[in-house]
């Protein structure tokens, strides 16, 4: 497949981070199945700290969230040129990108040419990383000010030969206008997102933020399964504006093809996965891979090009909704476990429509369904979402003027409120 001009047998890559940080190991990622690389950040300065990594844990699974506090490659710049130039020779069918960040023009002009020369395939511009290097006026503190980014795009273009990514950090407000900045510059495509700035916990008995470094801890960048609604936001928020004229690489929290594939219908042409290869290694490559093949068998895609970007026209503002749609909560007896969780959310958290069903006995037989008040269901989903047993509650279409926002005698109030906004 051809992403803004590079070329990689799959949509698969591999983010900028440790699982990319040696030849060897690109290799492996390689052999394992893997479409491209974004080689660990080079450029300068070369330093790093110990510990890096942070986690938090969610309901028995590990790295729901996953924060950082290291820097870019601490390996010496001629180490991974060298190993650049053996990949590209073993692997010249895929895709090799050198991720960089310096800070003076002539740095840039050297480096740039340096990666050319080893053979890479494009460039990406980390202005992403929200620690250590932003205190300098490098990554994320350039890519939250568009003039500095499209400054540097410019020299990136004036020097490279090769396709330019700009890798964007999600520590912005509206992350249209650094995407734009990277196109009116020349920028061949984006990439997004790095890290989210945060903290990732504070140890309650030493009082200090984690990781902790000798007593003290900083901010990091946060990433796996738990930012990945943020950067599908972010990715169909630049995909809406740009449509195909900026190509995206979407990266954040992509562990299953599913992922990949909802990246990819939100307009991502390539998904880059960092968290979840260093939590299960290089071989989720193989659900990634197949689960999207099957995928497009059962839909009848026969190339990536049929379903990128399929769900940005569906991405619409709040106020073009259409407020006569209906739903309510539909209840099935037979997958029902009678836990009654949904009593209590609706009735807590809810709208109080739903109730106890009087012949249900808490004897672990006569467990019954609870009863919905059709007439007091305003369709949030919250019943659905919160029940245990798959089947147990659907959601189904009813007529407008059947349903809470169609009736004016119990619901003036709502009634007005949905008038205003016709
Ligand atoms: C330990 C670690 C180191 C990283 N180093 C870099 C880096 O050197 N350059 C870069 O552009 N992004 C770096 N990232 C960010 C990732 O490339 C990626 O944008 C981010 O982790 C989101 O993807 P994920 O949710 O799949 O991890 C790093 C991330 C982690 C966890």
């Amino acid at each position: 497949m051809n992403f803004a001009g590079i070329y990689s047998p799959n949509p698969f890559w591999l983010a900028s981070a440790p699982p990319t940080n040696t030849g060897e190991q690109v290799e492996r990622a390689f052999e394992a199945g893997w479409g491209g690389a974004v080689w660990k950040t080079i450029g300068r300065p070369i330093q790093n700290v110990t510990s890096r990594f942070g986690a938090i844990d969610f309901a028995n699974k590990k790295l729901m969230g996953f924060n950082n506090i290291e820097l870019i490659s601490d390996r010496p710049t001629e180490t991974n040129l060298r190993e650049m130039v053996e990949v590209k020779k073993r692997y010249p069918k895929h895709a090799l990108i050198a991720s960089l960040m310096v800070e003076t023009k002539e740095e840039w002009r050297e480096l740039i040419k340096q990666v050319e020369d080893a053979g890479c395939d494009g460039i990406e511009l980390n202005f992403g990383c929200p620690h250590g290097m932003c205190e300098r006026g490098m990554g994320s503190a350039v890519g939250q000010e568009p003039n500095i980014l499209e400054m540097i795009t410019g020299w990136a273009k004036e020097y490279a030969r090769i396709p330019v990514i700009v890798k964007l950090t999600p520590n912005i407000t509206d992350i249209t206008i650094p995407a734009e900045a990277a196109r009116s510059s020349g920028a061949d495509a984006v990439s997004l997102i790095n890290t989210i700035k945060s903290i990732i916990s504070v140890d309650v008995n030493s009082f200090a933020p984690t990781p902790t470094v000798n007593g003290k801890g900083t901010n990091g960048g946060y990433c796996g399964p738990a930012v990945k609604p943020i950067a599908m936001h972010m990715v169909g928020a630049i995909a809406r504006k740009h449509g195909k004229n900026l190509p995206i690489s979407g990266i954040g929290g992509v562990s299953t093809w599913k992922d990949a594939v909802e990246f990819m219908l939100l307009g991502a042409g390539t998904v880059q996965v960092c968290t979840a290869v260093m939590h299960y290694g290089y071989r989720i490559i193989d659900d990634l891979t197949h689960g999207m093949k099957a995928y497009m068998n059962e839909k009848g895609f026969t190339s990536v090009g049929d379903f990128i970007g399929k769900a940005v026209p569906n991405y619409t503002d709040w106020g073009s909704l259409d407020l006569t749609y209906a739903l309510i909560a539909d209840i099935h007896d037979e997958s029902c476990i009678g836990c009654n969780l949904c009593v209590v959310a609706c009735n807590d958290g809810g709208h109080q429509c739903l109730s106890l069903n009087p012949e249900y006995k808490a004897d672990g037989h006569t467990r019954k369904a609870p009863i919905l008040k059709e007439e007091e269901c305003v369709g949030c989903n919250l019943c659905k979402l919160i029940c245990p047993a798959p089947g147990a509650i659907s959601m189904k279409q009813i007529p407008y003027e059947k349903h809470y926002h169609g009736r004016t005698y119990r619901h003036g109030v709502m009634e007005m409120s949905h008038e205003l906004h016709q």
